[in-house]
């Protein structure tokens, strides 16, 4: 067997993939309207750390997946993650001028133009998965399941019902399973959409993988958003690419809010340490997936 890359070739090799399959999978700026498809490339393209597609690769390559199908699953997860970015920095949401380093698309466009950035971004994300080649026998039925965990992870029980209870938290005291339920949803079950779409894209699941798979995908799910949290209140915007201090300034509840800094770097720990466990049968094989979960605890941005 030959021997694996570093983590850092494999992240990098896995950015220009799914860079070039989003460039090629969104509608070119030169067709009309040209201004909402230019929104949508500056809202999908050259940004972002691409966790979720590094998660759908590193699932996919445990299951033995074919790259191109990957590419698909985890272009459609990155878009409506973009799409969900958008709408959350509109002023009726967060109201925030910067992402990933630049102007945010209502700032740098308009209201409507970062409206329909979303809209369009949400379908896009479904077209690019539903099509793709046939890939034989019973594909078809998983085509349809993987469609199926996409909406339900994006809609009001998964991404959208996590930012509608954001928002309706404005100056609560939520309990800490109120809290870890909103960023389940808000944040988690995209995060666990791409490790399972990636994992779809290969040989046939048993029950136990799916079990395992799952317990990962919460794990770094739910830790990704406290490290979020975490970093709202520690970080630079220069380094963040986006505005510090935000949660607190709109007194939004987090986990830094609940539970305190330390206590919210534990928990991201703890959770690391599930995200581990659960690749235990995996051994050697789960390698990048637990490089990932280090990756979404350790982050410094
Ligand atoms: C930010 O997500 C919003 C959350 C869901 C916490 P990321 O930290 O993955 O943002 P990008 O894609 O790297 O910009
Ligand atoms: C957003 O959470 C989660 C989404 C579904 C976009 P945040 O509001 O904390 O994300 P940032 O900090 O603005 O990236
Ligand atoms: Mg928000
Ligand atoms: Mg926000
Ligand atoms: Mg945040």
């Amino acid at each position: 067997m030959s021997a694996r890359p570093a983590f850092s070739d494999w992240m990098q090799s896995v950015q220009t993939t799914i860079e070039r399959g989003l460039e090629t999978f969104l509608p070119a700026e030169q067709i009309a309207p040209a201004k909402l498809h230019a929104a949508m490339r500056y809202a999908v393209l050259d940004g972002g750390k691409r966790v979720r597609p590094l998660l759908a690769f590193a699932a996919g390559e445990l299951f033995a997946a074919d790259p191109a199908h990957v590419t698909r699953a985890a272009a459609a997860v990155e878009m409506i993650h973009a799409y969900s970015l958008v709408h959350d920095d509109m002023p009726c949401m967060d109201d925030d001028a910067l992402r990933r380093g630049k102007p945010t698309v209502h700032v740098h466009y308009d209201e409507a133009t970062a409206l329909l950035v979303g809209d369009a971004l949400q379908a896009q994300a479904f077209m690019v998965l539903a099509e793709g080649e046939d890939e034989g026998e019973g594909q078809a039925s998983r085509k349809l399941a993987m469609l199926r965990l996409l909406a339900e992870a994006s809609g009001s029980l998964g991404m959208c019902g996590g930012q509608a209870i954001d928002l309706a938290s404005v100056g609560l005291n939520l309990s800490l399973a109120e809290l870890e339920q909103m960023h389940r949803l808000k944040t988690g079950a995209l995060l666990r959409a791409a490790v399972l779409l990636g994992a779809w894209c290969g040989k046939a699941l048993t029950v136990a993988d799916t079990a395992a798979l799952d317990a990962y995908a919460k794990a770094v799910g739910l830790a990704f958003q406290v490290v979020d949290d975490v970093l709202d209140a520690t970080a630079d915007s220069a380094v963040l690419g986006k505005t510090a201090g935000k949660d607190a300034a709109d007194n939004k509840p987090t986990y830094v809010s609940i539970l305190g800094l330390a206590e919210s770097r534990a928990l991201a720990e703890k959770l690391r340490q599930d995200a581990h466990a659960a690749l235990v049968p995996y051994g050697d094989q789960a390698q990048r997936l637990r490089e990932l979960a280090d990756l979404i605890v350790q982050r410094q941005h």
